[in-house]
């Protein structure tokens, strides 16, 4: 779906249909006096004076043929005291789909009713825009690759944004395109993630990963077996002997103009293609969700794409480096048996005790192998890491481990503003280190239950060097969701975050 604008007033406002924005109780007789100059009809249609603008009322009010806008939609946002961004953002996803539903073609969003929204949100009407743009894009997203009979209903054509101003503001019409972006990278991210096992591969993962690389200008390598081996990543390495698939770890390097020699921003992702357990096998039930144990480096690779679709004047003052560390975890013939003692890339012994430990493993290579590459100005890794952290904090909501506190801030921050849940977890160094000690080996890759998703990113500490911008994303639990603005399935979290903390330069952007 193509996104446009119609600036210029009611007066140059054309849709099949048009969409409004209603809280409940402020729905008076002209509620929507904006469109009621384009849609006359409204003003004396009885239904609309009916219509109470509650949470997820979603009427459609039909005019005379004839006209220019013969069909508003009335989306009711629920009590103004009591709205917030995540009911917006299903409120729009939901009358997408029914504007799916009903075949329209062309959708507008008044942008009167817009902009009586984010006052009483308390946010810029740029802000809510993207928030309208990408919530739209989202609702209409449907996995239906492998379905013989896909849906009869196509997406509208396009959505336009009414302005009742002669011009688009420049912020306004950065704020749709970062939108654009972020859903693109946000639905690459959750194809990936959607497609099984015996799709998405290590390889496959890869090629995609040169794709999005191809597709933007920006450079591209990967490591197969020997080249993992020939650089010292063991642990990596123990991660993939069980499976004959062949692990990948795929680099996308985007350097914007401007930005050459300046210190990256990293990005590193779990890509579990499958993980099984290994030879400390999962139990049958849900094991195939985890075909979604690369959901980590499905939103660094949705990342390079929203950037490589970005306009110039939004791309990063850094460049950004995605590492993304596929593998599958196969209790194989040639498999890592427990107790097996690996030498991790920089020097570390680490005892395997549970090969269902098998992220913080790959993790640990990749991170060791980020930082001897690259200067980095902050290293960020995201993975679907332990089921302790969906135990601790619920799911729908990722732990955030750094021992800089403005990074965790940040990150937090961005998450919140942005619609994914991020929740600062501790590192407590010493209580870990004790509970990952080993008799024969530097350390354990598993310790005790309690507390695992911290002994977890303990452990990954155990790879940063000294003086390294560092922080963890735990996402074990927010990978998969359903909502009107997510089909049910992958989620993409992370993305948005990442793009954010990519963007930042440190700095609060939002
Ligand atoms: N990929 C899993 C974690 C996970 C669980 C992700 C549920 C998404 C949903 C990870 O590799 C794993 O198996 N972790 C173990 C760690 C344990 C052996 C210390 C876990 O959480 O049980
Ligand atoms: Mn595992
Ligand atoms: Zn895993």
């Amino acid at each position: 779906m193509e996104i446009r604008f119609q600036a210029g007033g009611p007066s140059r406002w054309k849709a099949d249909v048009v969409l409004s924005f209603v809280f409940e109780g402020e729905h008076g007789e002209h509620a929507c006096p904006e469109l009621e100059e384009r849609a006359p009809w409204l003003g004396i249609a009885p239904a609309w004076r009916d219509f109470r603008g509650r949470k997820g009322e979603l009427v459609m009010f039909y005019g005379p043929e004839a006209m220019e806008v013969s069909r508003v939609l009335g989306v009711g946002l629920g009590k103004a005291d009591k709205a917030d961004m995540t009911s917006f953002r299903h409120a729009v996803g939901s009358a997408l789909r029914r504007c799916r539903e009903y075949d329209l073609e062309t959708v507008g969003l008044d942008g009167a009713s817009l902009a009586r929204v984010a006052a009483r949100l308390g946010v810029d009407f740029a802000v809510l825009v993207r928030e309208a743009v990408i919530s739209a894009l989202l609702g209409l997203y449907r996995y239906e690759r492998w379905l013989s009979e896909k849906s009869a209903h196509a997406d509208p054509r396009w959505l336009a944004l009414l302005l009742e101003g002669e011009f688009v503001e420049n912020d306004v019409r950065s704020a749709a395109r970062m939108a654009e972006a972020e859903a693109a990278g946000l639905m690459l991210a959750r194809d990936a993630a959607n497609d099984p096992a015996n799709v998405m591969t290590p390889s496959a993962f890869a090629e995609k990963a040169r794709e999005v690389a191809a597709r933007h200008g920006m450079a591209f390598r990967v490591l197969g077996p020997e080249e993992l081996a020939a650089e010292g990543m063991q642990a990596y390495l123990a991660v993939a002997r069980g499976s004959a698939e062949e692990p990948r770890m795929a680099v996308v390097e985007y350097t914007p103009k401007g930005a050459e020699g300046r210190a990256p921003v990293i990005l590193v992702g779990k890509g579990l293609c499958f993980d099984s357990g290994g030879i400390s096998l999962k139990p049958a039930k849900g094991m195939g969700d985890m075909k979604g144990d690369m959901s980590g480096a499905a939103a660094v690779l949705g990342v390079m794409e929203a950037l490589g679709q970005l306009d110039a004047s939004s791309a990063p003052a850094r460049p950004v480096v995605g590492i993304m560390a596929c593998a599958e975890n196969m209790p194989g013939g040639h498999a890592t048996r427990p107790g097996d003692i690996v030498t991790a890339k920089n020097g570390k012994s680490i005892e395997i005790v549970n090969t269902d430990a098998e992220g913080r493993l790959v993790l640990a290579d990749a991170l060791a192998w980020a930082q001897e590459q690259y200067q980095p100005f902050r290293l960020l890794d995201i993975a679907t890491l332990t089921g302790a952290c969906a135990v601790a904090l619920g799911l729908g909501a990722a732990g955030v481990f750094s021992e800089d506190d403005a990074l965790a801030e940040e990150l937090c921050h961005a998450g919140t503003t942005l619609g994914e849940r991020n929740w600062r977890l501790p590192l407590w160094n010493a209580t870990s280190l004790e509970a990952l000690k080993s008799p024969c080996a530097d350390m354990v890759n598993s310790g005790p239950r309690e507390g695992g998703a911290i002994h977890a990113a303990v452990f990954l500490r155990q790879f940063i060097r000294e003086g390294v911008t560092w922080a963890h994303i735990d996402m074990a639990a927010a990978d998969m969701g359903e909502s009107p603005i997510n089909a049910k399935g992958a989620t993409g979290f992370g993305v948005r975050t990442l793009l954010c903390a990519a963007l930042s330069d440190g700095h609060m952007l939002q």
